[in-house]
């Protein structure tokens, strides 16, 4: 058939100047409507994933989307990295700094334990601060990070370059723009 990622990356729409002007938005949801791309881009997600992995990780609330589907894909848990105050149960946080101010994501205490094989999934890799922060949640709790595998890579903000610079090199995307 036609090539999975051009018919994917044709599924993500350009929204310029949103959330502000100058910003050019990539919106998934027209990917997510259409049944045979949402299935191509968690195939293609799962398909960049080394075996075996026990855990995969998303994050709220794009993250879930992909995670959660290519968790059942691969056999494996889905744990939920979450926006503070949200997590029921004994939490860790880790902060990451913003281009204004910082953000805060939570991981329950239980969820992982050392050793424990495991993939991020998140649908868009922009500065790397998301994924930086729930790798943090991870080895704070001696569980392994694999890798991590995202839909979209904005390669012009360097987020894969920051990753690196902080130990964490085994990334991929199906799409890079
Ligand atoms: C977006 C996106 C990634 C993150 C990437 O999430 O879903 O998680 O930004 O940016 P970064 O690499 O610079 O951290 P956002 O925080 O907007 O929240 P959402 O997933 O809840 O929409
Ligand atoms: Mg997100």
């Amino acid at each position: 058939g036609p090539d999975p990622v051009a018919r994917i990356e044709a599924l993500i729409r350009d929204v310029p100047d949103w959330p502000k002007p100058g910003v050019v938005f990539k919106d998934i949801t027209p990917l997510l409507a259409d049944a045979e791309g949402f299935r191509l881009a968690v195939d293609q997600i799962t398909a960049l994933a080394p075996t075996p992995i026990d855990i995969v990780v998303g994050m709220e609330a794009r993250g879930f989307l992909f995670a959660a589907p290519v968790a059942l894909s691969l056999g494996a848990g889905f744990v939920p990295v979450r926006k503070p105050g949200k997590l029921p149960s004994a939490s860790i946080e880790e902060s990451f700094a913003l281009e204004y101010g910082h953000a805060t994501l939570a991981m329950h205490t239980d969820a992982l334990w050392p050793g424990a094989r495991v993939l991020v999934v998140d649908d868009i890799l922009a500065t790397g601060g998301t994924v930086g922060a729930t790798a943090s949640l991870i080895k704070r709790q001696g569980a392994e990070l694999v890798h991590v595998a995202v839909l979209m890579e904005l390669g012009f903000l360097n987020g894969r370059e920051a990753l690196a610079q902080t130990g964490i090199d085994a990334v991929s995307a199906v799409v890079t723009v």
